[in-house]
């Protein structure tokens, strides 16, 4: 069952105890809204990215990948409109220093007027007036600071795509309509960040931008759309978690004609953790005129010459994460005992198999050793011996990890160990020669 409530709590607190989520810089008090993912949250992470990669570049011939650097010519981000636009109006509390968005729910009253109140230190009239501010961290190129140098950390990974989208197009001999994808950090000097990894201030994207003829852009739109939802039931993610929404006209990002995004049902509401946009000419456009080189594509049917419009697929891996964890994470009674257990799509736990010798003596380590061996050539899989039986299989059960195979007296006599299922916890009793297949056939499955 998933739980109804604390739900951010305790996946927090599993995730630090079970070492998928730590705060960056624990041991210093932590950085804002900055996290690290340890030994199993970085594979769940690697295995969301492998899974976006594949069914992006490796599974399509039209679309080719990309690994952009994240600093950029700064006249990149003037073009983009990301100097101008990517701002949010914020307010300072002249008493306490604090700042808010200016939408924030918690100030009562109207900023920069003596009524309003500040939601922290609450003194009367301390409220600055809204005031733009850019989202964009700056930093120094070179050795000397001054403005000439100043470099921005990309806020977003698709301009490195548009900048690069001719290379691409004749490297990899590609005619549109063709897509780029790419999966890198992006930075955002977020004001309100919160809930965990939702949003935090350096992110990873994995974008993909796909440049069709003006016209049809509609058709792909459409298209990009269905696709990324199968893409997430693919994973398992509980259908009845997601839905679309689309993007009123003052919602609408500077370079978007339409938009949606997908949400999910978040403890803490539904909120989006992937976009799909139609981006237009725009940024094509912008680089074109900013940069004085033409990025006309020529089409070679038609003779006809036009920018390309773009449809982009936009999601967060780390937001992805997120939903991947809570989606997963489930409390059980088993047995009058409480279980945790993390039911993650086979494709995406951290671990696939662990491996437990039942006694640490009678020949059963030995022949548990060489089972973990054989496994780990294909799969991540871990060995435990330390424990009761039941307690290992707990400790996998809240690593997410499908299969628990255990090593008893009869296995050292006959050959054959048993599996147990993750969430049937039924038990099989496999030949230890064929469990390479086996745990194969069911992660297909
Ligand atoms: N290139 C389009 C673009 O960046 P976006 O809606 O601003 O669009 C796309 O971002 C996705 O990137 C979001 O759906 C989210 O998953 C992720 N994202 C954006 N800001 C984030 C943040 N501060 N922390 C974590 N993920 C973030």
């Amino acid at each position: 069952m998933p739980p109804t409530d604390n739900v951010m709590e305790k996946l927090v607190s599993l995730a630090k105890r079970r070492g998928f989520v730590f705060q960056s810089s624990e041991i210093y008090g932590g950085l804002g809204s900055v996290w690290d993912y340890g030994p199993l949250g970085v594979e769940l992470k690697k295995n969301i990215k492998e899974r976006w990669w594949r069914s992006m570049v490796h599974e399509r011939e039209d679309i080719e990948g990309l690994d952009a650097a994240i600093l950029m010519h700064p006249k990149v981000w003037e073009a983009s409109g990301h100097v101008a636009g990517f701002t949010d109006p914020l307010v300072d509390c002249k008493h306490c220093k604090n700042r808010f968005r200016a939408d924030d729910p918690r100030i009562k009253g109207t900023p920069g007027e003596p009524t309003a109140q500040c939601p922290v230190c609450g003194s009367k009239g301390t409220l600055t007036a809204p005031r733009m501010f850019n989202l964009m961290f700056k930093t120094f190129m070179g050795p000397v600071e001054e403005a000439a140098a100043i470099v921005y950390l990309r806020p977003e990974t698709a301009q490195g795509i548009y900048v690069n989208y001719q290379n691409v197009l004749q490297s990899a001999r590609q005619k549109i309509p063709f897509g780029i994808a790419q999966i890198g950090k992006a930075f955002r000097n977020e004001i309100t960040p919160g809930n965990f990894i939702f949003r935090t201030r350096e992110f990873e994207q994995m974008e993909m931008q796909f440049f069709v003829k003006p016209g049809t852009d509609l058709e792909w739109f459409e298209f990009w759309r269905e696709e990324r939802m199968k893409w997430l039931a693919g994973l398992g993610i509980r259908p009845e978690k997601l839905r679309w929404h689309q993007h009123a006209k003052d919602e609408l990002a500077h370079y978007a004609k339409d938009a949606y995004d997908i949400q999910y049902e978040f403890p803490f509401g539904w909120q989006e953790f992937e976009g799909i946009h139609n981006r237009t000419n725009f940024d094509l456009s912008r680089h074109q005129e900013f940069s004085g080189k033409k990025l006309e594509y020529l089409d070679p049917a038609t003779n006809e010459r036009f920018v390309p419009y773009v449809v982009e697929t936009s999601a967060g891996a780390d937001r992805t994460a997120l939903v991947a964890m809570i989606d997963a994470y489930n409390e059980e009674d088993v047995e009058g005992d409480k279980r945790v257990v993390m039911r993650f799509h086979p494709a995406l736990a951290p671990l696939k198999a662990a491996v437990f010798p039942l006694v640490n003596k009678d020949g059963m380590p030995e022949l548990a050793r060489r089972i973990f061996d054989d496994l780990r050539k294909s799969y991540n899989a871990f060995y435990d011996d330390g424990g009761s039986i039941g307690r290992r299989y707990r400790r996998q059960d809240e690593a997410g990890t499908p299969f628990g195979i255990t090593i008893d007296g009869q296995s050292t006599q006959d050959g054959t160990v048993t599996v147990r299922d993750r969430d049937s916890l039924k038990q099989e009793r496999v030949a230890a020669d064929r469990l390479a297949g086996y745990v194969a056939d069911k992660l297909k499955g």
